[in-house]
């Protein structure tokens, strides 16, 4: 594996190992044990979107591995004022051990990778988010001790996250149920890539039909970053498709609840079930340190 680019590149295998590696450091950190397994190792960070968490938690997470994050804005780089991406990504590869991106097109990740000799990590496009997935998937094998027999439910805009939860679940050996109004259904790659699992996915516009039975329920912002002039429009398209108290009743006993945040409360959650529901959030939250340490040893580590 030289890149982390989408959950469709991983195999179940490849995600199993990057679980046990994930859960080995953050038992470790807890333990007070330090890590010099990056030691002078860089990592540069392309944002071309805002984060809090990605940005936070890659930057933390590379110092603790002994290696330094280098936060690189488009608006300082020679990249916003035109420079080719090739040329870039060429120069960059000579002073990095490896690079996050996060930006809009899916194409211009695979094209950095692609011209990078180090490790590119998606840090979130329009079309995925697999860093937070695979914080989503080291959630739900901590809290529900597995992925076997398990249902995970999506409720809300057919956007990254549902592509990237769609397939990372699926991967795993859950099955996978997505509530999204008809207009706004998940990527057709990721529809292509659903057929394989037969009844294991099922897609509907009833979200208790969706949610029912389910073990772990996700959902995510009616409009993503990038969309923000057609808010007012999804406000109206989306309103409904929401985890609430009777979405919860038809779920399992004992359902998860997750949010990749930012959550708006009132909006694609109550207020009422996010606060009763924030231990498992924010544990998905700051599994993202564990999880994005995870990707940068096995990318970066040197034998
Ligand atoms: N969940 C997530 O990626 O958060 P940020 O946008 O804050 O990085
Ligand atoms: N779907 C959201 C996820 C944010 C982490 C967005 O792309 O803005």
């Amino acid at each position: 594996m030289k890149d982390f680019l989408k959950m469709s590149d991983l195999s179940k295998n490849d995600i199993i190992e990057l679980l046990d590696i994930a859960d080995k450091l953050k038992y470790e950190r807890k333990h007070g044990i330090e890590h010099h397994i990056l030691k002078g190792q860089s990592l540069g960070m392309i944002f071309q979107k805002s984060s809090t968490r990605t940005r936070v938690s890659f930057e933390t997470g590379i110092y603790q591995l002994g290696g330094q994050p280098l936060f690189l804005s488009p608006r300082d780089l020679q990249i916003g004022r035109g420079e080719p991406l090739e040329d870039t990504a060429r120069v960059l590869s000579r002073y990095l051990d490896g690079i996050m991106i996060r930006t809009f097109a899916q194409k211009e990740v695979e094209d950095l990778a692609e011209y990078c000799s180090c490790p590119v990590i998606n840090g979130l496009t329009d079309y995925c988010h697999p860093c937070q997935v695979m914080a989503d998937l080291m959630t739900i094998r901590e809290i529900k001790g597995g992925f076997d027999g398990l249902k995970m439910c999506y409720i809300g805009d057919g956007n990254n996250m549902a592509n990237s939860l769609i397939v990372g679940g699926l991967t795993v050996g859950m099955k996978v149920s997505i509530a999204c109004p008809n207009a706004y259904q998940p990527d057709p790659q990721v529809l292509e890539f659903t057929k394989a699992y037969g009844d294991k996915y099922h897609m509907t516009e009833n979200i208790l039909e969706a949610a029912a039975d389910a073990d772990v329920l996700f959902t995510d912002v009616w409009a993503s970053m990038g969309q923000e002039e057609e808010a007012a429009e999804r406000r109206k398209v989306f309103t409904g498709y929401q985890i609430n108290d009777e979405v919860l009743s038809v779920a399992a006993k004992n359902a998860m609840v997750q949010h990749c945040l930012p959550a708006h409360r009132g909006e694609e959650i109550t207020a009422k079930v996010f606060e009763e529901h924030a231990d498992e959030i924010f544990e998905e939250a700051e599994n993202r340190l564990h999880a994005q340490k995870a990707i940068m040893v096995k990318l970066m580590a040197k034998a």
